[in-house]
């Protein structure tokens, strides 16, 4: 696991800054910690942080009218969530849940415009990690009228080894401690079809499946399914 301190100067926010700089910005930085299924915040809650992921793992969600549940992202180490309001101040857009016990850093709202304003190298680190998240939205929404459940299937799997992926000698281990449930929710498809998916890819030896995680033993043939 990396140190924290460096997890955080890797992060958007901080790659920019000088040492003095990230002396400063860090010298605001509150710790925050979550057990494991713990709530951050709540879609429609008022939203005056911004936070960085130094350990764990975070889920963002949407919930329907119905109650049903759409995973948007699951963001590990190095990554933040919480911008939107930040930019833009209204509501959070989502609810942040912890996967595993995680540790954040807290940035207050307030504390970064000032940020913002006075160093745009800084402003320009946060607005391309912006544009990541929305190239990255439009591909997820392109997928669900373009591609099939088993490619999309395919597809949340490598962006999960991306992630969450250590290589090991058999292949490529993933512990993204999802339940099939968050799993068919993260793909936007029922557990039924998900599960078949993942059962086929299984049969066919490109992966093993195990409880939250997943052993991927052929990257090539999967990338080739997520096409
Ligand atoms: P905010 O609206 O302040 O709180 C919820 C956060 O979830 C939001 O900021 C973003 O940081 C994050 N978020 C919202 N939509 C997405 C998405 N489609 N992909 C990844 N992260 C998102």
């Amino acid at each position: 696991m990396a140190h924290a301190e460096d997890v955080l100067s890797r992060a958007p926010l901080f790659e920019a800054l000088d040492e003095e700089g990230a002396r400063a910005l860090r010298a605001g930085v509150v710790d925050v910690r979550l057990a494991r299924g713990e709530r951050l915040f709540d879609e429609g809650d008022a939203g005056d942080r911004l936070y960085v992921i130094l350990d764990g793992k975070i889920k963002l969600t949407r919930t329907a009218p119905d109650g049903r549940e759409n995973l948007l992202s699951v963001l590990g180490p190095g990554e933040m969530f919480g911008e939107l309001s930040l930019f833009d101040p209204r509501p959070r857009t989502a609810s942040a849940v912890a996967v595993t016990d995680s540790r954040l850093a807290a940035l207050a709202h307030d504390n970064l415009r000032h940020w913002l304003t006075g160093r745009p190298d800084v402003a320009m680190h946060l607005l391309r990690a912006l544009a990541q998240r929305l190239r990255r939205a439009n591909d997820v929404m392109a997928d669900l009228v373009f591609t099939d459940v088993p490619g999309r299937v395919a597809k949340a799997l490598l962006d999960l080894a991306d992630r969450f992926g250590e290589e090991q000698e058999e292949g490529l281990q993933v512990h993204h401690d999802l339940t099939q449930e968050e799993l068919a929710q993260l793909v936007g498809a029922s557990r039924e079809t998900v599960n078949k998916a993942l059962a086929d890819f299984a049969a066919r030896g490109w992966l093993q499946l195990s409880a939250k995680s997943v052993l991927i033993l052929d990257r090539e043939r999967l990338a080739r399914r997520a096409r």
